[in-house]
């Protein structure tokens, strides 16, 4: 086979798993998570065929996948891919650039520093700041809380770059309560330890209480989030933000999915304050519709930004804005292109449409649920739809039933305590009509459920 009938093959194969994704079963079947033993081979000796090995990944994994990449996901908030970006994507891939050098990898270069300009005017942040192209919100905070750590010990007279953190000044650093688990991950592999965290108690929506905010000063990391990942709600910047700069403290944003509210007319008021952090992080491969792994990483320190990073070598001369010294790969993908390809195919009005449609579905969708006794336990602002039925078992076994129908798939959680299911609209294909659809699923869910409830009695 010519290596261009193998791309063929790949890209027939792609397009009619894509183009056949609504209509796909959106949890695999047992039978094919059976056969994925068909790949358990020993490593050949001699090579196999390439387009026998493509078919076999096809027909052993394209029914094995959970469709994320279809308009009836509605699980971890993360979207599918637009075509473009999945086309951009395909090209990017077969130019194969190393994108951290820019002396290497030109076009990658330009084009992702187009992409970090357009993210920052669509985000509506400082527009001196600098972006990277990092694999995830949670690697990237690596980066930028290492960033925050060396600017703050810096004030105290240490340098951690040169002298490690041994003996150095203690940092403080106070966080959400309900801060996603990946900040805190960050914060363990920088040396802070789980239990030296300070936790900021939040309200009944899971936002800071301004409040109760611990006491904060100039060797403070303060970790707020942009979407909480059950409510999808806010802390509230606009009354935090100022307090932890006064003070002379450092803050940082998890937005992973919720910064893209500054990207929506309607919603853009939920991220009031947001503006005056010192670094973000956010996901295009969630509510931008990219393909993973491709987040975007923002810091307004730049010059703790390349002393925390800097990874110049003598046979990689570099700029100093080079992506390997702004971010934790060596070498990586260009992974800002497709980014790229999407904010310039939508467009500001583009992004705008489809995020505040996903924003009114999910509010039909709870009030659908509501009138049909589900218990919403969010205010349903954002993208993000949190409910429960009356008991715990009830939620479980709801769950389970809508799944299992194949037609929907979203995931379990839990919120105070209880049983609880999340519903994230994030795909760009997701319409009202899939929401329908879902309704149906659940209302025939909770029949069952009910149902088996009184019989059991
Ligand atoms: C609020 C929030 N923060 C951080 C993350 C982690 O993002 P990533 O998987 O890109 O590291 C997630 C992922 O679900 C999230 O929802």
């Amino acid at each position: 086979m010519t290596t261009q009938d193998l791309l063929t093959d790949a890209q027939n194969r792609a397009f009619n798993y894509i183009s056949e994704a609504p209509n796909r079963r959106v949890f695999p079947t047992d039978r094919a998570l059976d056969d994925l033993a068909a790949l358990d081979e020993h490593l050949p000796e001699a090579g196999t065929d390439a387009a026998d090995t493509l078919a076999l990944l096809d027909r052993i994994g394209s029914p094995a996948t959970v469709v994320s990449n279809g308009p009836n996901y509605y699980g971890f908030v993360v979207g599918g891919t637009l075509p473009v970006a999945q086309a951009a994507d395909w090209l990017t891939s077969a130019w194969d650039q190393s994108a951290t050098v820019p002396l290497a990898a030109p076009s990658a270069h330009a084009i992702e520093t187009i992409a970090g300009r357009w993210v920052l005017d669509v985000l509506d942040l400082p527009r001196d700041a600098i972006t990277n192209f990092g694999t995830t919100s949670g690697a990237s905070a690596i980066s930028y809380l290492a960033a925050a750590r060396g600017r703050l010990l810096g004030r105290a007279g240490w340098n951690v770059e040169r002298d490690g953190m041994n003996g150095a000044p203690r940092l403080r650093v106070i966080l959400s309560e309900r801060i996603h688990v990946t900040v805190i991950k960050a914060l363990r592999l920088l040396g802070f330890g789980q239990d030296q965290l300070v936790r900021a108690p939040v309200d009944s929506s899971g936002r800071v209480d301004p409040a109760r905010l611990p006491t904060m000063d100039h060797r403070t990391i303060l970790c707020l989030q942009a979407g909480e990942v059950n409510t999808g709600e806010f802390d509230p910047f606009d009354r935090l933000v100022p307090r932890a700069k006064a003070a002379g403290a450092w803050v940082h944003v998890d937005g992973a999915f919720g910064l893209w509210a500054r990207a929506t007319q309607a919603r853009k008021h939920l991220t009031k304050g947001i503006e005056g952090a010192d670094s973000w992080t956010v996901d295009g491969h969630k509510w931008l519709n990219t393909p993973y792994d491709g987040a975007i990483a923002i810091c307004r320190d730049s010059e703790a930004l390349y002393a925390a990073m800097n990874a110049d070598a003598s046979y990689a001369p570099s700029n100093i804005d080079a992506p390997a010294n702004k971010g934790l790969e060596f070498s990586r993908r260009a992974r800002g292109i497709p980014i790229w390809a999407a904010l310039r195919t939508l467009g500001r009005n583009g992004i705008d449409d489809m995020m505040s449609r996903h924003c009114d579905l999910a509010r039909q969708l709870a009030s659908e649920l509501r009138a049909n006794d589900f218990e919403i336990l969010n205010s349903v602002q954002l993208n993000q739809v949190l409910a429960r039925l009356d008991s715990d078992d009830k939620t479980r076994v709801l769950i389970e039933a809508a799944v299992g129908t194949g037609k929907v798939w979203f995931g379990p959680s839990s919120w105070e305590g209880r049983a609880a299911f999340r519903i994230s609209i994030t795909n760009w294909q997701t319409r009202e009509e899939h929401i329908r659809e879902l309704v149906g699923v659940l209302k025939a869910a909770k029949a069952r459920v009910d149902d088996e409830v009184t019989v059991s009695r």
